[in-house]
């Protein structure tokens, strides 16, 4: 399978064309963005990192989650069918961080005493505003049954993630998931990574996600490379 025309560039992907009009190639960039892009830099083999990182995640749920990832084709390049994003962006957090911390008044760290799953509107133009199921009905950006797909698939994920994170000695603390429509389905969509996640080392609190670059606590890409051995057990080469 090779690229065609690329449809949609991304902060950290890009998008391409196939022969097939059901299948896209996504290839995974080494670029870092935070705040809505505010805050840009290259990350050595972030995109080598990443690709193989939310390959190996979307296999991992792909047993009780449809996901739209078929295969890796190369360190960077995945090919995924093509789906119809649903602009609602989905975070589950276990533990008090991030925005939620700052909008409450809490301290980042505590952990919740059962999942909070919270929707975004994906609108870069917006910086991604909060909004809950109403509105994302009342404005059709989905249908309720997807909604209770999005929420049920979502805290799945969650379960699968904690579970092997905590074999590692990590603290999965929150992260962000986007869903997509084919047909009648709703699967899961671009990407399980530390872009868009928080992993907290056990004991240390060392953060193993973007946070890294977005709070400047050290160097991405050694980070990443970090989080690649001890997922796979090897240097990214
Ligand atoms: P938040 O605490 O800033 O709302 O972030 C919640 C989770 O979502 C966190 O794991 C990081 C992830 N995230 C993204 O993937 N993209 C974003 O644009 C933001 C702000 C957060
Ligand atoms: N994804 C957003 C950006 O690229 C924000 C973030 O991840 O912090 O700017």
């Amino acid at each position: 399978m090779e690229k065609g025309a690329l449809l949609y560039e991304g902060k950290a992907k890009q998008v391409y064309a196939t022969q097939d009009p059901e299948r896209v190639i996504l290839h995974y960039k080494d670029d870092a963005t935070a705040f809505n892009g505010v805050k840009k830099a290259q990350i050595a083999d972030k995109g080598v990192v990443n690709c193989r990182l939310s390959a190996y995640f979307l296999e991992m749920v792909r047993p009780t989650v449809p996901v739209h990832f078929e295969k890796q084709l190369s360190p960077r390049d995945q090919l995924c069918r093509k789906v119809e994003i649903i602009p609602v962006e989905v975070v589950v957090r276990n533990r008090i961080a991030g925005s939620f911390a700052k909008k409450l008044g809490l301290a980042e760290g505590g952990l919740l005493s059962r999942p909070v799953v919270e929707l975004f509107y994906k609108s870069d133009a917006l910086n991604d505003p909060p909004v809950n199921e109403d509105a994302a009905l009342a404005l059709g950006w989905a249908k309720a049954w997807e909604l209770l797909c999005m929420r049920e698939y979502a805290l799945e994920v969650n379960r699968i993630l904690i579970g092997f994170w905590d074999g590692l000695g990590v603290d999965v603390v929150d992260f962000k998931l986007e869903f997509g429509r084919i047909g009648q389905q709703v699967v899961l969509a671009d990407e399980i990574t530390p872009d868009g996640a928080r992993l907290w080392e056990r004991g240390t609190g060392r953060h193993l996600d973007k946070d890294v670059f977005r709070r400047d606590l050290g160097d991405l890409s050694e980070t990443y490379r970090e989080i690649y051995h001890r997922v796979f057990g090897e240097q990214v080469s």
